[in-house]
């Protein structure tokens, strides 16, 4: 959701003004997301490096955060939403916290999209925590070293159901992901807005959408375009050096 200060400070504003504007934005995307059928939208609401912002800004956007739970939960509620936290705990605010797991609580049985809500996430992080608790557990002789394999490391994960990326956007006209869902967006396709956060909506995201039906996603694999048979599946042993 990145734009929200330059968006304020053109108009002469302060950036708190453009975070305030953001929301109005975020509750469109998400009403344009459930029209389209989208079921699992994430949104990047305080990362672990913004703490480097001023105390105002942090306790500005902390406290927005609770505010904006405590009075949009019920309507999401009764969209279908299920919001779900994903972040770590550490120096977040306990009132934050208790905010998001009200939300939790309240949405838990709601099916139509799951609403990924992350505040104190970085990727890194997510990455670390889950590389520590392996750890530990390994340690504990919970878990053999030679169990360690993509799958498990998503069980470690904040919120191990989550489905990959199909999607990234990023708005604000900046051409980097920010350690945003590093490890399930490994395949996501990259969207890049020039449009700051208040300025996207949902038609924004129907247009990143349809961007999005029309890419070819190969996940690492290449089809032959040369070729007239159809698509084969390949014995395992073709794969071997012909050489050994
Ligand atoms: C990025 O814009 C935006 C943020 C760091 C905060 C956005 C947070 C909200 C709108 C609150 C959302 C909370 C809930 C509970 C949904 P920026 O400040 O980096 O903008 P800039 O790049 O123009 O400086």
């Amino acid at each position: 959701m990145d734009g929200n200060g330059r968006w304020a400070n053109t108009r002469g504003l302060p950036r708190t003004d453009g975070h305030r504007e953001g929301e109005a934005t975020l509750m469109d995307v998400i009403a344009g997301a459930l029209e389209i059928g989208v079921s699992e939208l994430s949104a990047y609401a305080f990362s672990t490096e913004n703490w480097k912002r001023s105390p105002a800004e942090v306790r500005y956007i902390l406290g927005f955060s609770r505010q904006i739970l405590r009075e949009q939960r019920d309507d999401l509620n009764a969209w279908g939403v299920r919001v779900r936290w994903v972040g770590r705990e550490g120096r977040l605010w306990k009132s934050v916290l208790s905010e998001l797991r009200a939300a939790e609580e309240l949405t838990k049985d709601n099916r139509k999209l799951t609403f990924n809500l992350c505040i104190n996430y970085g990727g890194k992080a997510e990455i670390a925590d889950a590389m520590a608790r392996i750890a530990a557990d390994v340690a504990d002789g919970l878990l053999k070293p030679s169990s360690v394999n993509d799958q498990l490391i998503q069980r470690y994960l904040y919120a191990p159901d989550m489905a990959d990326v199909d999607l990234f956007i990023r708005t604000g006209g900046e051409q980097r992901t920010s350690n945003f869902l590093m490890w399930e967006s490994a395949y996501a396709e990259m969207y890049f807005s020039d449009l700051l956060w208040p300025d996207f909506d949902r038609l924004a995201l129907w247009r990143a959408c349809s961007e999005f039906a029309g890419r070819d996603r190969r996940y690492g694999g290449a089809v032959d375009r040369v070729a007239t048979t159809e698509p084969r599946v390949w014995a395992p042993e073709e794969y071997d050096d012909p050489d050994a």
